[in-house]
């Protein structure tokens, strides 16, 4: 193996500790608190991880968590009541609905339904609009993640070429816009992708975000470039679960210049942002400076 590992672990761990300082300022200074409301509707087992998981590393931060756990067949209405409830209270400053939504719920109506300032997964179709035109928005947090753990690595990204695999809403197309916003030449490339190996092969950045375990070979990565894999994927293999991420690591991590692993690289580094969101969030709601390295 010649690449670099990127060790989202640890970098998350330093922003949480970044994020924790600033909001131990905020009390002191301003009798501030920042809070974040997370909103799990059902009981999805990977859900509940997740969102138990936001909820200690935000009190971990100092923040407060306001945990809103809905039964699987709550009414669209009763949904929309309470966005409407936590958009208006003041000790929320950030509001995260966790997807998926169950099945009879219209994910972007309820989205579109948060407060834009306290969208702190960025998904609202106002930051969509404002992060495309270059404005001060909220930024999705996975690719805030991947984006800080590229710059830490790089510094500058300027003139690098940049290829995301992977077009969703919630990674690839605001991975994009941001390695754009930092002057990448950036391609977009997808499931119907001509000879998506070349293509790929042609990045210095390759982000992985398409959801399909190690599908990205050696054979896709240019030799020295960075490789940031967004996947979480769960495999059997050998009678075990794995988890495995979009990239298969042996094979490129012999070709890379540096790497993420899977875990360990780009999933820490998802809710250390939300924290960070959340953290900016209340800063603007207060008028207060944001704190700076934590944003786009
Ligand atoms: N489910 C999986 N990833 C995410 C995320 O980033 N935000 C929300 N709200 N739900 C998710």
């Amino acid at each position: 193996m010649t690449a670099a590992i990127i060790d989202g672990k640890a970098f998350a761990a330093k922003v949480r500790g970044e994020v924790a300082a600033h909001v131990a300022r905020l009390k002191e200074e301003h009798g501030i608190q920042p809070g974040l409301a997370v909103v799990l509707v059902g009981e999805d087992p990977a859900s509940q991880v997740y969102v138990s998981s936001k909820g200690k590393q935000t009190v971990e931060a100092g923040m407060a968590s306001f945990e809103h756990k809905l039964e699987a067949d709550t009414s669209e209405a009763d949904l929309l009541a309470l966005i409407d409830r936590l958009n208006k209270d003041p000790k929320v400053h950030g509001i995260l609905v966790q997807l998926p939504l169950p099945g009879h719920l219209n994910s972007e109506l309820v989205i579109n339904s948060i407060d834009p300032a306290k969208d702190v997964d960025g998904f609202h179709i106002s930051n969509v609009g404002l992060l495309g035109t270059g404005q001060k928005s909220m930024v999705p947090c996975t690719p805030l993640g991947c984006l800080m753990m590229l710059r830490d690595h790089h510094g500058k990204l300027a003139g690098m070429n940049a290829v995301v695999v992977g077009r969703s809403n919630i990674v690839g197309k605001p991975m994009a816009q941001l390695l754009l916003g930092d002057s990448c030449t950036v391609t977009i490339a997808h499931s119907r992708t001509k000879d998506l190996a070349a293509v790929c092969r042609g990045a210095d950045i390759l982000v992985a975000a398409v959801g399909r375990p190690e599908m990205i070979t050696g054979e896709f990565v240019k030799p020295g470039a960075t490789v940031i894999d967004v996947g979480i994927n769960r495999i059997e293999r050998d009678g075990k679960t794995k988890l495995v991420g979009d990239v298969e690591f042996a094979s490129a991590a012999a070709v890379a210049g540096a790497i993420t692993p899977v875990p360990g690289g780009v999933g820490p580094m998802t809710i250390a942002c939300l924290l960070a969101n959340t953290l900016t969030a209340c800063c603007r709601a207060n008028g207060l400076s944001e704190p700076s390295g934590l944003t786009a």
